[in-house]
């Protein structure tokens, strides 16, 4: 459903992701990992169509997204940017009306299955109580979820997610990937989502994009990852890959302190 087939974005002469691939079916959960700077914001932002790439072609059910208007992609997909920005005034309602915009009709008229998205969101968000607070009022994990809502509201078949976790206390992030998985799976939403946290991505997710300066170095499921060796080298830590549970990927135990300090 989702495509992206040498995928090369630039910024100036600079060249942020070069000959990317990535496919998606309906129901799968992606994570794109890497360090800081490595293009995964990037590459999102491409497959939302908000940056034009200079090489490399992205689809959604076979048609190329340059071919397609900003009202018809949203109705195919959502994104979530890593900082998205709002009016301090606008209320948690109103900005997950405003995710309902490629369905409303042409006199913007919200007829009973755009309430009905709205108040879906707001009841899996956690949000229900919120629905008339002003974003400035309310904490960074609050407005973080208030996005997520508005995103979900959207209800588009492709999810993309820049770092959805960031700002949440343990609880809520807990909540977030449990939602994505529910999502994936009743909904069959194919979800892509940047994240730092290695053992969230390796928990939840089908299969894993690992990115290293702008280049995909590794592209499978989160078992193979763990037998590459490629996390260690590639954000340059000590750790190993610890088995937790039968059928369930290990889980990566990070050497938090560096060997000189301990040897010094
Ligand atoms: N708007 C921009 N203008 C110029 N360079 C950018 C811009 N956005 C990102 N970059 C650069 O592109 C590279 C990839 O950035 P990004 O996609 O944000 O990485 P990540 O999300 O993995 O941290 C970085 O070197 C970053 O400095
Ligand atoms: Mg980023």
């Amino acid at each position: 459903m989702l495509s992206c087939t040498s995928l090369t974005v630039s910024y100036g002469r600079r060249t942020a992701l070069e000959d990317f691939h990535l496919s998606m079916r309906p129901g799968e959960v992606r994570a794109l990992i890497g360090p800081n700077g490595s293009g995964k914001s990037t590459a999102l932002q491409a497959m939302a169509g908000l940056i034009r790439p200079i090489g490399g072609q992205i689809t959604i059910n076979g048609n190329s997204i340059t071919a397609m208007s900003r009202r018809q992609i949203a109705k195919e997909l959502a994104f979530l940017p890593q900082q998205p920005s709002a009016p301090d005034e606008m209320t948690v309602a109103q900005l997950i009306r405003q995710g309902r915009f490629a369905h409303v009709g042409l006199f913007g008229r919200y007829d009973q299955r755009d309430e009905d998205a709205i108040q879906w969101a707001l009841v899996n968000t956690g949000l229900s109580d919120f629905a008339n607070r002003p974003l400035r009022e309310l904490s960074g994990g609050e407005r973080q979820r208030a996005w997520i809502a508005a995103a979900l509201a959207q209800e588009a078949g492709i999810l993309l997610l820049d770092e959805p976790t960031t700002f949440l206390d343990i609880g809520y992030q807990v909540e977030v990937i449990d939602l994505v998985h529910r999502l994936s799976r009743e909904r069959a939403v194919a979800v892509v989502m940047a994240i730092h946290d290695l053992n969230q991505a390796m928990a939840v997710c089908d299969r894993i994009s690992l990115l290293e300066q702008g280049k995909l170095v590794f592209d499978g499921n989160p078992t193979d990852l763990a037998r590459s060796g490629l996390v260690e080298q590639v954000f340059r830590v000590k750790g190993r890959f610890v088995p937790i549970a039968h059928n369930a990927p290990p889980h990566f135990d990070v050497e938090l302190v560096r060997r000189s300090v301990l040897t010094a």
